[in-house]
């Protein structure tokens, strides 16, 4: 596919009614992944479940009629949140002296790839917001660097490196204009 079929978005800032759909779309999303302890479907959810309580929560989910496609959600983060602290080199305090958007997760389901969906989840999530700035984390390794590019064809730019919990690799943090 090289156009974007028809595809409606949907904001949600409660998890109430996203819940179900986003552990939908996960599951397949992270489908070759599903079997390592921190990607499987009860995880996320756990993680998602935290991330829901978490001031300025948003998600943006894709439907195709009524099946979700893709989606991305985030939350806001605080002037000396512990992700800018675990954030190396500590970044620029224009980044930081704010509170900034940070992107937890973006999937789309393997058939909507490539269509331009991805993009307009993020852009849309980006609309609802006011915060000057947002940062995603990335595994730089993600399909041999592929992952890290797109991000930056999308206007991201490194600025450091974390690593979230143990069991996570040593992970680039990115960040760019919000709006
Ligand atoms: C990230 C994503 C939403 C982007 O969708 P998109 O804009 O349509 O872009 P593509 O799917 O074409 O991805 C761009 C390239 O990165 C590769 N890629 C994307 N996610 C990848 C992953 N998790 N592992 C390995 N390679 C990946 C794609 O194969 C593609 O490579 P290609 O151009 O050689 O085919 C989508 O690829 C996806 O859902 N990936 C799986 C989940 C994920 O990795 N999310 C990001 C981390 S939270």
């Amino acid at each position: 596919m090289t156009t974007a079929p028809a595809i409606e978005l949907r904001t949600f800032t409660t998890l109430d009614t996203a819940r179900g759909d986003l552990l939908d779309v996960y599951a397949e999303v992270r489908a070759p992944l599903l079997h390592l302890p921190n990607y499987a479907v009860t995880a996320f959810g756990e993680r998602l479940d935290r991330h829901g309580t978490e001031p300025g929560f948003v998600a943006v989910l894709a439907y195709a009629g009524r099946h979700p496609v893709g989606y991305a959600y985030g939350n806001t983060i605080e002037h000396g949140d512990r992700y800018w602290q675990r954030t190396s080199p500590a970044p620029p305090e224009k980044y930081t002296q704010r509170p900034a958007v940070a992107l937890k997760e973006i999937g789309v389901r393997p058939a909507w790839r490539k269509t331009g969906t991805a993009r307009r989840i993020h852009d849309a999530l980006l609309a609802t917001r006011g915060e000057p700035f947002v940062t995603l984390m990335v595994n730089p390794a993600a399909g041999d660097g592929k992952v890290h590019a797109l991000y930056k064809s999308w206007g991201y730019e490194d600025i450091g490196q974390s690593q979230p919990s143990l069991a996570s690799p040593v992970l680039t943090v990115m960040i760019r204009a919000a709006c």
